[in-house]
């Protein structure tokens, strides 16, 4: 009789942690499927997915310090950009690797928005595909260089050229632009690329900000793998240029360039980078991540290039946030709305498992973790309430954005009378 009571509350606990443990796969997949990864090329850095506490973490500061680096034409070599007169559109490339078994649906509802945008989208594993790379190696950045040896002299080649992942929503793509690549691609400034030459397309500094790699470092970190590497690489691709003490620029391979930075720079350039990554033996992993710290320092002659996080997001897309308190208090309440929506969701799977068994006392005795009662109605409240301050903090901000005297301020540039963007 005993013997069979025992029985009986081994099976129980083993149904409790079955059906837990289902709950917790299935929350972490769905915040996987929400916020997709990396762009799936080469070998896929399934490695690299964080967890939920660590994308919360990279929406927090710094978004600047006082002596940020951007494009400033008395340091750099290149000098600013001419703009279109005000109105005039500027003609655009959109430039998207994937393996065959991703897609890019989400474009065939966007591209018909867009007259000025024209997509070239690479099949990086599939030869017989109109676009394809020469072989499947290095993510994105083969993509990228092909891209560019391909339509270096022609005529093609259009004002901007931008270059992204395949994923409409990613953990790295701007947190106010709602992850989304379309929102991305609709509110991104062409006279901010132009002016520029080279826009990285995030704003935030964390990963890579201010200063991530210490090319001269003998240790190996491995969150960083690519920092011994990119010494080597930086010897054979900027040869006789001296390897910086420090690289940082945000994140993730995602920009826009004009067509006058692409040719500012010789095409025998762009062949080295690519010989570069046809020939090297680093992983794809390696290779990739190389050139994601490389990139601005290849379009801008600089080794860090870290812009102000909320100047790059007024003058990059024009969400205008007046002072740098308000900022902060927006991406402050975003990451509490996060934290506190992902609270609830625990909450309400805990208490489908206590339900699911129907007997709160028997889960009490064996230590289950009780929801508390009543702290999903706090959280409610707690995330309606973040929800709201977001939506109106960020609406103001749209419409700053629409005003050029503000955008040029918060940028701190000079404007005049009759400016545009
Ligand atoms: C640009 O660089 C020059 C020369 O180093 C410096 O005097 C100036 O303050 C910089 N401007 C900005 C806006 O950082
Ligand atoms: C395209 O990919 C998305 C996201 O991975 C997926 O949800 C969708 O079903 C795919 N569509 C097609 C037509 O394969
Ligand atoms: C937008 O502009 C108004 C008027 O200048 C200002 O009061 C408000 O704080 C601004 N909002 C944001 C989010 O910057």
């Amino acid at each position: 009789m005993i013997f069979a009571k025992r029985i009986a509350v081994l099976l129980l606990t083993a149904v409790l942690l079955i059906l837990y443990f289902r709950a917790r796969t299935q929350d972490y997949h769905s915040t996987l499927q929400r916020l997709s990864q990396r762009v799936g090329l080469g070998d896929l850095a399934n490695d690299e997915e964080e967890d939920f506490q660590e994308q919360l973490n990279r929406q927090k500061g710094p978004f600047t310090n006082n002596n940020y680096v951007t494009h400033n034409s008395s340091e750099s070599s290149y000098p600013t950009g001419t703009l279109k007169p005000a109105g005039e559109p500027y003609t655009r490339a959109l430039v998207i690797g994937r393996l065959s078994s991703e897609n890019t649906t989400w474009l065939d509802s966007y591209l018909p928005t867009d007259a000025y945008l024209v997509p070239y989208l690479y099949i990086v594993d599939d030869h017989t595909a109109a676009l394809h790379t020469p072989i499947n190696k290095g993510h994105e950045a083969m993509v990228y260089l092909t891209y560019i040896l391909d339509h270096y002299d022609s005529p093609s080649l259009p004002d901007i050229s931008i270059f992204m992942h395949p994923h409409q929503l990613a953990w790295h793509t701007p947190e106010l632009l709602n992850h989304d690549a379309a929102e991305t691609l609709k509110r991104l400034s062409s006279a901010r690329v132009t002016r520029e030459g080279y826009m990285n397309l995030r704003c935030h500094w964390d990963p890579g900000c201010p200063e991530r790699l210490h090319p001269g470092t003998s240790y190996r970190d491995n969150l960083k793998r690519e920092e011994i590497a990119i010494a080597h690489a930086w010897a054979e691709m900027f040869p006789g240029e001296p390897v910086p003490d420090s690289i940082g620029a945000p994140c993730c391979a995602q920009f826009a360039v004009s067509r006058e930075r692409i040719r500012a720079i010789p095409k025998a350039s762009y062949e080295r980078y690519r010989d570069w990554l046809l020939r090297t033996e680093e992983t794809d992993w390696i290779s990739g991540r190389v050139f994601e710290y490389l990139w601005h320092k290849i379009f801008t002659n600089q080794a860090t290039l870290c812009p102000d996080a909320r100047a790059c997001y007024c003058d990059g897309y024009g969400i205008c946030f007046q002072t740098p308190d308000l900022f902060e208090t927006w991406f402050d309440n975003h990451h509490h709305w996060r934290r506190a929506t992902k609270e609830l969701e625990q909450w309400e799977e805990r208490a489908t498992v206590v339900n699911s068994v129907g007997n709160w006392k028997k889960v009490e005795q064996m230590k289950l973790d009780i929801p508390v009662p009543g702290r999903n109605i706090e959280l409610k409240q707690e995330i309606d309430e973040r929800f709201r301050l977001l939506v109106h903090l960020r609406t103001e901000a749209l419409k700053n954005g629409t005003d050029p005297q503000i955008r040029a301020a918060v940028a701190g540039r000079p404007w005049e009378v009759g400016n545009g963007y």
